[in-house]
């Protein structure tokens, strides 16, 4: 039975894990050529030094979090989502990133990643320039089997909670499809507002500033790194 159901999780996590990726490599030639745009909110947070933020909680107790540092690390770790092997896992992990990821009985089943300095995969064309207190969260996922949990609150509650506890960090951007309703939901009830709308199609950027300070103008360019 276990091992049945285990299987089907397999095959769904396969079938989704394909659909995506077609779906994916579609909807990125099109924007390439310009047949069709993508349509992206920039979130900003100020982390405030006394805020709680949502955690995991004691009636997850058999839910844990790992914090990742490296890919041999993730990899010894036990079973990992396959969504994970699709991410640029060697090139983030090189350059300082971290993988927090949601676990039970050595499986990975959830994760939020958190960048320093820059973060080239906005909208797969665009790249987010961060100053030294300032970092980048995301792309977090949950494997399909564990969603309808509130698991992404607690998840993106835990990184806010660990950018807070490394003291350097102030502001926190994130980025998600206008389409991502879930994202629009957690990341503003918990404390993020939408600085911007960049609309790409070919060769063109559109940035929509939604803010008097102009944050993004200088810190959103279609340079690669
Ligand atoms: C998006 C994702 C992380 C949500 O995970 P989850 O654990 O099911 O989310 P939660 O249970 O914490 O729900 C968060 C909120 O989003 C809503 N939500 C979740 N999935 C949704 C969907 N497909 N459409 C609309 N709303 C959705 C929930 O109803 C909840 O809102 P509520 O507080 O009003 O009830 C998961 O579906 C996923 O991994 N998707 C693929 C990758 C992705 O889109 N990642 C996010 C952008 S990087």
């Amino acid at each position: 039975m276990l091992r049945s159901n285990f299987n089907r999780l397999i095959v769904n996590l396969k079938t989704e894990g394909i659909c995506n990726t077609l779906i994916g490599i579609s909807r990125l030639g099109c924007q390439r050529i310009g047949i069709i745009s993508s349509n992206t909110l920039i979130y900003k947070k100020c982390l405030g030094p006394h805020e709680p933020y949502d955690n995991l909680g004691a009636q997850r107790a058999h839910i844990r979090l790992e914090i990742f540092r490296g890919e041999r690390e993730l990899k010894a770790f036990g079973q990992a989502t396959p969504k994970l092997a699709n991410l640029p896992l060697r090139k983030w992990f090189k350059r300082g990133s971290l993988c927090l990821a949601l676990t039970s009985s050595d499986q990975i089943f959830g994760y939020g990643w958190i960048h320093f300095a820059f973060f080239d995969g906005i909208d797969s064309v665009n790249t987010l320039r961060l100053d030294a207190n300032e970092a980048y969260i995301g792309p977090f996922f949950i494997d399909p089997k564990f969603r309808g949990n509130r698991l992404y609150y607690a998840l993106t509650g835990a990184v806010l909670n660990h950018l807070k506890s490394v003291g350097c960090v102030h502001n926190v951007y994130t980025a998600s499809s206008i389409r991502n309703l879930a994202t629009i939901k957690v990341m503003i009830s918990s404390g993020f507002n939408v600085v911007g709308l960049v609309r790409t199609s070919g060769r063109k950027q559109v940035l929509i500033e939604l803010t008097r300070e102009r944050i993004l103008e200088k810190k959103l360019t279609n340079e690669k790194n």
